[in-house]
């Protein structure tokens, strides 16, 4: 028996629900290919960033001044902007790229902050081909006197900005720090996302204590950080009409399942690919399928969302209800404690 894995997210019917995640791994068109001969049901591009547009867009105004205001012969030296390919225009190269080489959908990445004109650039990847958006507003709440309103305001005003300027289907990846994120992702689906992703990783600094500086390398992800997406996905399945994608910590096929249990739709996988190459995408797809099987699944629509919180047997679990319970069952390890 084979079982079956399709998915449907964002509106896509795809064969499996294994997504390679933004990262660096869609910037080469040959490593592209070969998540998806590895078995990759789609593919979201690393992020083209709010700052870049706009770095781009001012550079373009002063060479237009510079070359206005007439500076003899050099001016003729200097290229045009058209001429100079800015971030943009590699990226929207880069997509076209991929578009011709897979046969997946591509998803592009628009990653920024604030509700501004970098938002309708939105227009030229739909052109060059994306299949659909992952919006990511990573934003480091860090001005004290901005109340988390105004932030989840900023967040619905730039989706429904995105939703103006493109038909195509959006996913909005959110960060985990929200004060109510059903509540955000009700409202995001009001102003017309199709999907969430959950959730961006922040990148945390460290301190080096030898040369007491900011240690801000990156670290991948461990099995361990996939909780924290299980259990917003087990608490929003069945109450919003959104897709949901899991990113974070999916690294082995049981932290798939469990997001799959809990009612994600696909599962993003970034760490686990950078670290271990594009084989860990068929290992996960194997292992998800061996798994069902054993169970006596015939397709991962069968067991989508049966442990989520309308559907398992203990729904206060993934709320306060046993924290009190757990706290109290703790006990203190023999070993360090006699
Ligand atoms: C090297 C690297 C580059 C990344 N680049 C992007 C990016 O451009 N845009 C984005 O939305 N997320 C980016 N991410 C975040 C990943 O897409 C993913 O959400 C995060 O790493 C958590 O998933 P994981 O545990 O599978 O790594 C990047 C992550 C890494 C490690």
């Amino acid at each position: 028996m084979t079982v079956d894995l399709s998915t449907r997210w964002l509106g896509f019917e795809l064969k499996n629900p294994f997504v390679p995640s933004s990262s660096p791994l869609s910037k080469d068109v040959a490593t592209a290919r070969q998540l998806e001969d590895n078995g990759a049901a789609a593919l979201i591009m690393y992020s083209l960033f709010e700052e870049e547009i706009e770095a781009e867009e001012t550079r373009a105004h002063e060479l237009a001044e510079f070359q206005d205001i007439g500076h003899g012969e050099a001016s003729s030296y200097l290229p045009t902007h058209a001429e100079l390919p800015g971030h943009r225009d590699q990226y929207l190269e880069q997509l076209r790229r991929l578009k011709d080489a897979l046969d997946i959908p591509i998803i592009a990445s628009l990653n920024g902050t604030t509700l501004g004109g970098w938002v309708r650039h939105a227009q030229a990847i739909a052109e060059a081909g994306a299949d659909a958006l992952e919006l990511n507003v990573y934003y480091v709440a860090a001005d004290i006197t901005e109340d988390g309103a105004a932030i989840e305001q900023r967040v619905v005003d730039i989706l429904a900005e995105l939703r103006r300027q493109v038909t195509l289907p959006i996913g909005v990846k959110l960060s985990p720090n929200f004060s109510s994120v059903g509540h955000l992702a009700k409202r995001l689906e009001q102003a017309g996302a199709n999907g969430l992703t959950l959730f961006n990783r922040f990148y945390q600094p460290d301190i080096d204590l030898d040369s007491l500086a900011i240690d801000q390398s990156l670290r991948l992800s461990n099995s361990g950080d996939a909780l924290l997406a299980m259990r917003w996905i087990a608490i929003l399945h069945g109450r919003v009409g959104l897709s949901l994608a899991a990113t974070g910590g999916v690294h082995t096929a049981q932290d798939a399942l469990k997001m799959f249990l809990c009612g994600a739709d696909v599962s993003c996988l970034c760490s686990a690919l950078l670290a271990s190459g594009p084989e860990r995408l068929r290992e996960l797809h194997n292992g998800v399928s061996e798994w069902l099987e054993a169970n006596d699944y015939e397709s991962l629509q069968q067991l989508r969302g049966s442990l989520s919180q309308q559907h398992c047997p203990d729904p206060v679990a993934f709320e306060r209800g046993n924290y009190m319970q757990i706290l109290s069952r703790y006990k203190l390890p023999a070993k360090a404690w006699s």
